[in-house]
C-alpha cells in the first residue's frame, strides 16, 4: 500500500483523472500508464469530407427492382453520401463523445482505449461492455449513463453499475494487436483491465456480436473475478431448424421468425463474414481509404441486422448513427485491422456446445430482429442460466435499438450477484 500522501501526490499529477476514487490501486495505474483520453479526430475530417463529395455513384441502379436482396441500394448510399457531407457534423459528434471519461491503458504492450463511467453509489457492480463488428463503443452510449444511476431489479433490489467500454484490439483508438492474437487474448487483456488497472477484484460483464467472444472467455476462464455474465449474441454457431428439431426443441411463433431470420443470414448473408474470415487485407486494403465504400459496407449490415423500425424510438439507430460509426471507423483508420478480427479467430463460433468452468450466473436476451437465434434450451448448455428475455422490439445492435430493454435486462444481474 502506498501513504494517503503519496496518493494525494500521485492524484495531483493525474488531476485529470477526476473519476478515480482513492480506493483504486493508483501504482498500479501508473504501471499501465493510465492516462484521461480524449478524441480529436478533426486532422482527418476534410480528406474525408472530400472523398465522400468526390465519390461518383450511377445516376440510376443497374438493375433496378432487386431491393436489398443484392445487398444496400443505390438510393440508400445516395442519400447517406448527402447527408453526410451536409448533416452530419463530426465536430459536434466529437465534442458529445468528450463528455464521457475516456481513458487509455498499456497493457500487454497494446494501447487500449475504454470509457469508464462511475456510479455515485458505493455499492455499485463493475460492468465490462464488449462490443462487436460493425460495432464500437458507440454502441453503448445510450445506455452508459442510465447504467451508473441507482434503480431497482424486477424483485425490488438496488441495482447501479460502474461501467466500463474498452474498444476491442484493432478497434478505434486501442492498437491493433499482434497476428494470431485470439478473443481469449482479448479476455486476458480486458481481465487485467478490470482487475489491475481499475482495481476491480469482481465484475459482470456483456458481449455482443464478436464482443460475445472476449466475454464468454472471461466468464468460462477467469472465473474468480467474472462473477456474471450476460450475453445478447454467443460464440457458438446457432443451430438449423433440421438441427433443433434434432434436439427436440420446439420453438414458438416469435422463435420460429428468428430461427429464420437466422437461416437466412446463413444462407444469403454471410459472405462479409467469409471474406473477413479468408481474406481480410482485401477487403481491408480496399476499403481503407475509401469512406463511401466503408458505408457500403458497414452500413448495409446496421440497416439488414436491425429492427425494420429502426430510427424510431426507442431506438436510435439512425442515418446519424450509421455516419457516426463510419467516420469513427474511417478516422481511425481501423477497418482493415477490425476485419482480422474474423482471420485471426477461425475458432471463434464453435460447434460442439460445451458449459463454462464457472458457477456464476448467465443472462440471455434475444431480440426479434437479430441476424442469430439461440433457444433458451440452447443457452442453457453454455453456462448457468438464469433470465432468459426474448423482445419482439430490436435486432443485432441493442444498445442502438432498443437502449431500455437493455438497460432493463442488465439490471437483473442485481438479483444474482452475489459479492461473497
Ligand atoms: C484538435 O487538433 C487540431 C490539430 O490537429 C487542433 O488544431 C485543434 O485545436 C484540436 N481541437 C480540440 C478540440 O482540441
Ligand atoms: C513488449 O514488448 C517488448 C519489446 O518489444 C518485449 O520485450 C516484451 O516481451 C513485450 N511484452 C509482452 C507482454 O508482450
Ligand atoms: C500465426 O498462425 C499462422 C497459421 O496458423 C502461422 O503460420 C504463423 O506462424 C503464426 N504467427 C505467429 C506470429 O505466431
Ligand atoms: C428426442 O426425442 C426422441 C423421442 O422421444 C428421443 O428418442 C431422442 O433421444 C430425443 N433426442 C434428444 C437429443 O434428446
Ligand atoms: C473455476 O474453474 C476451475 C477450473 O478451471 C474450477 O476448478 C473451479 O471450480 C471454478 N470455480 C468456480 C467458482 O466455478
Ligand atoms: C434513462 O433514464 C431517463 C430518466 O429516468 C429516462 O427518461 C430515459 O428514457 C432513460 N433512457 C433509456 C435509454 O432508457
Amino acid at each position: 500500500m502506498v501513504s494517503s500522501r503519496a496518493l494525494t501526490l500521485n492524484l495531483a499529477g493525474l488531476s485529470a483523472l477526476v473519476s478515480i476514487s482513492l480506493a483504486t490501486p493508483i501504482e498500479h495505474a501508473n504501471h499501465f500508464d493510465l492516462r484521461p483520453f480524449s478524441i480529436n479526430l478533426s486532422r482527418g475530417v476534410p480528406r474525408m469530407l472530400e472523398l465522400i463529395k468526390d465519390t461518383k455513384l450511377p445516376d440510376k441502379e443497374e438493375y433496378p427492382g432487386v431491393g436489398s436482396s443484392a445487398g444496400i441500394g443505390l438510393d440508400v448510399v445516395k442519400s447517406l453520401q448527402r447527408e453526410w457531407t451536409v448533416d452530419f457534423d463530426w465536430h459536434k459528434e466529437e465534442a458529445k463523445l468528450n463528455k464521457y471519461h475516456h481513458y487509455t491503458a498499456d497493457i500487454e504492450n497494446l494501447s487500449i482505449h475504454f470509457i469508464h463511467e462511475k456510479s455515485h453509489d458505493a455499492e455499485a457492480i463493475p460492468l465490462l461492455l464488449n462490443h462487436g463488428w460493425p460495432g464500437s463503443f458507440l454502441e453503448f452510449l445510450p445506455v452508459i449513463n442510465n447504467l451508473t444511476q441507482k434503480a431497482t431489479t424486477s424483485t425490488g433490489k438496488p441495482i447501479s453499475f460502474h461501467v466500463i467500454v474498452p474498444s476491442m484490439p484493432g478497434f478505434a483508438f486501442s492498437s491493433a494487436p499482434p497476428a494470431n492474437w485470439t478473443v481469449d487474448d482479448t479476455a486476458r487483456v480486458f481481465n487485467t483491465l478490470m482487475t489491475k488497472v481499475l482495481g476491480y477484484e469482481t465484475f459482470a460483464t456483456f458481449g455482443t456480436d464478436f464482443g460475445a467472444g472476449p466475454a464468454y472467455s472471461l466468464y468460462d476462464n477467469f472465473n474468480s473475478s467474472t462473477r456474471a455474465a450476460h450475453f445478447a449474441f454467443l460464440p457458438f454457431f446457432p443451430l438449423p431448424p433440421d438441427q433443433l428439431a434434432a434436439e427436440n426443441i420446439t420453438l414458438s411463433k416469435l422463435e420460429q421468425s428468428e430461427e429464420q431470420n437466422f437461416v437466412t443470414w446463413s444462407t444469403t448473408g454471410n459472405a462479409y463474414f467469409s471474406e473477413q474470415a479468408t481474406k481480410p487485407n482485401t477487403i481491408g486494403l480496399a476499403l481503407q481509404d475509401n469512406p463511401i465504400g466503408q458505408l457500403a459496407w458497414m452500413g448495409e449490415k446496421f440497416i439488414s441486422w436491425s429492427d425494420p423500425k429502426a430510427g424510431t424510438a426507442p431506438s436510435v439507430l439512425n442515418h446519424n448513427q450509421i455516419l457516426l460509426s463510419t467516420s469513427l471507423y474511417y478516422l481511425t483508420r481501423s477497418f482493415l485491422s477490425s476485419v482480422y478480427v474474423y482471420f485471426q479467430n477461425p475458432n471463434g463460433f464453435k460447434s460442439v456446445y460445451t458449459k463454462a468452468k464457472t458457477d456464476a450466473p448467465l443472462l440471455f436476451s434475444a431480440f426479434q430482429y437479430n441476424v442469430a437465434f439461440w433457444p433458451q434450451a440452447l443457452v442453457a448448455k453454455v453456462g448457468n442460466l438464469v433470465m432468459y428475455n426474448n423482445h419482439e422490439f430490436g435486432g443485432h445492435f441493442p444498445g442502438l435499438d432498443n437502449p431500455p430493454a437493455l438497460i432493463q435486462d442488465l439490471r437483473e444481474i442485481g438479483n444474482y450477484w452475489d459479492r461473497a
